[in-house]
């Protein structure tokens, strides 16, 4: 079933996931507070992977390295003269738009409007098709009979009725022949435009009309220029004000600036991380020399960046503080060892989407970059992609850096980042394979992945609808909810209090005594709370409880014990 993002955050406020920044001011564009929920996914999420990665495997450590770095290391890392969006204003409302983001938003909408005319065309085809079929049987039989007759001798006696068909016949034969010439045209044009060849039609019409030579629709690598020839010449309104005025793009630089010092105007500028890689490279000589680590080896940490993002949106996605979670894992510098790591981080990062989180395989796409795509550093990349209520987006990016980032920072720092294998005593600059993936992002992918509504049969018969959020038990904030039958026997609240103090000593639980049990039900679908205790008379009299699972909605009785203490 398809939700739009409005329905999920609604849910989220209502429900306390996530909740505008700074609110009773009227907000910051797009700042989003987490909620009680909405932290706990983040934990759950931040603690599966701690599991996972630094408690099961040997051969990753973790970091925790500070927000505010030397403004050197950005220097090095090419973030203080490339990591900027190309920015574009309108000229009537002064509305500001990243030029690469408005021409992505217009090709897509090409794509849909050539596969709205290819599908038309398609039926118009298979109409004529079933038409030329048709007349074909009718023709076919109609000569069958004329041969009969001729065959049999009886032609003088049939003559007029025949003359007449051959008439007819003929006048058929040249409709048919002029649908078929029609048919193959439209064939010719489908052909083109089918929905794998729609690509391929845009960037041709792109390179004639506009002559830009590009090669591929997810690059926007372009220059300048380019990007503002594409905006004039295929005239893209401003989503405001519709006015196509606009100034040539310039170099807006994502990194927030600040300043570090006590005295006004004469500190020093400082960057907040625009991502937390940065922070393991700066330390890996340093932690390779006290962990005594041996490559293949990877460093992992999960921290809050910051990005001054041009057009941040859609709730929690585009965000300008979020969080990341980034393994930095360095392999020999050989390219031959470093694709096989980087095809083996591929696999291993659907496995942990889909094993560790929960999220729906048909919904991710593992979007291999072209080679013009590729940064200059980069030999191969693929992006980890969702379909969104708005299209697709990327919840991950896995590169293979080869050895640039440690090379920037040797150059810069003047510090050696080379490993001495102690094996064959090889020296050398590991290269790195980096799994990034954004926590703020994963969260809300969760809580769209899990939501649903569901229309069912209640136990008297009659027909009820609930939402349920079908969060994976790792994911699912809170996985027991603990109720008493009847608010105020005390009884019973005893027996649902003693449960509760068990079982949160191992698992997030919640005490819900309003003892109206199907609201109760309700509520906590609506959470994703995987399974609800009732403690009810007959607790009182054989000391079981009822459990009830959330997706199949069965209840079964137990024995307290008898659910993990
Ligand atoms: N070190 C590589 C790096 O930072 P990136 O593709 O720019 O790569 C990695 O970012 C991930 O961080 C993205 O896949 C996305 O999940 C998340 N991310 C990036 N910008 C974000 C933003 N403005 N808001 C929320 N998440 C963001």
């Amino acid at each position: 079933m398809w939700f739009s993002l409005d329905t999920i955050v609604a849910r989220a406020k209502r429900r306390g996931f996530a909740y505008p920044g700074s609110d009773i001011y009227g907000g910051l564009a797009n700042a989003r507070d987490l909620w009680p929920y909405g932290v706990e996914i983040k934990r759950n999420i931040e603690n599966n992977r701690r599991q996972y990665f630094i408690q099961e495997r040997e051969d990753i450590i973790w970091l925790d390295s500070q927000i505010l770095m030397n403004p050197k290391v950005w220097e090095a890392s090419g973030h203080v003269w490339g990591f900027s969006d190309p920015l574009v204003d309108c000229k009537k409302c002064q509305n500001r738009e990243r030029a690469d983001q408005l021409i992505e938003d217009y090709i897509s909408q090409m794509k849909d409007k050539y596969k709205t005319i290819a599908n038309k065309l398609h039926d118009i085809t298979k109409n004529l098709f079933k038409e030329m079929d048709n007349l074909e049987e009718n023709m076919n039989s109609t000569f069958s009979a004329i041969e009969y007759y001729e065959n049999i001798g009886n032609w003088d006696f049939a003559k007029d009725f025949f003359t007449q068909e051959k008439e007819e016949i003929d006048k058929n034969l040249k409709t048919h022949k002029n649908k078929l010439e029609q048919a193959k045209e439209y064939i010719i044009i489908l052909e083109g435009i089918k929905e794998w060849w729609i690509d391929e039609f845009i960037i041709r019409f792109i390179r004639w009309w506009v002559k830009i030579n590009i090669t591929n629709l997810n690059v926007w690598s372009r220059t300048f220029d380019q990007q503002f020839a594409f905006l004039q010449k295929f005239k893209i309104k401003c989503p405001k004000c519709w006015s196509v005025a606009r100034t040539e793009p310039k170099k807006f630089n994502l990194m927030f600036k600040t300043q570090q010092g006590i005295i006004e105007g004469e500190g020093t500028d400082i960057y907040l991380r625009p991502e937390t890689a940065q922070g393991i490279f700066v330390n890996f000589k340093n932690i390779l020399d006290t962990t005594r680590s041996r490559i293949p080896f990877g460093i992992w940490q999960i921290g809050k960046s910051f990005r001054n993002e041009i057009t941040p949106g859609n709730f929690m996605f585009r965000v300008r503080e979020f969080y990341q979670m980034e393994i930095e894992y360095f392999v020999e510098n050989n390219e031959e060892i470093g694709l096989k790591a980087f095809e083996e981080w591929k696999a291993l990062s659907k496995k942990r989407w889909i094993e560790e989180m929960g999220i729906r395989e048909n919904k991710l796409k593992f979007r291999d970059h072209d080679k013009d795509e590729l940064s200059f550093y980069s030999k191969w990349t693929c992006d980890v992609e969702y379909e969104f209520p708005w299209g697709r987006g990327e919840l991950q990016g896995i590169a293979y850096r080869t050895d640039y980032d440690l090379k920037q920072h040797m150059e810069h720092s003047g510090k050696d980042m080379q490993y001495n294998d102690p094996y064959t005593g090889k020296r050398y600059v590991p290269h790195v394979i980096e799994p990034s993936r954004g926590l703020t992002r994963a969260i809300l992918t969760a809580m769209i992945d899990a939501y649903d509504e569901e229309i069912y049969t209640d136990g008297n018969g009659n027909e009820a609808s609930r939402v349920v959020a079908r969060f994976h038990k790792n994911i699912a904030p809170i996985k027991f909810a603990i109720m008493p039958l009847v608010k105020k026997d005390e009884k019973m609240v005893a027996i649902a209090r003693d449960i509760y103090k068990k079982l949160s000593k191992k698992y997030m639980c919640e005490f819900d005594d309003s003892g109206n049990i199907g609201k109760s039900y309700r509520r906590q679908d609506e959470i994703g709370t995987p399974y609800c205790i009732t403690v009810d008379h007959q607790s009182i009299e054989d000391g079981t409880v009822t459990i009830r699972e959330r997706d199949s909605m069965k209840q079964e009785r137990v024995k307290p014990e008898d659910i993990i203490f």
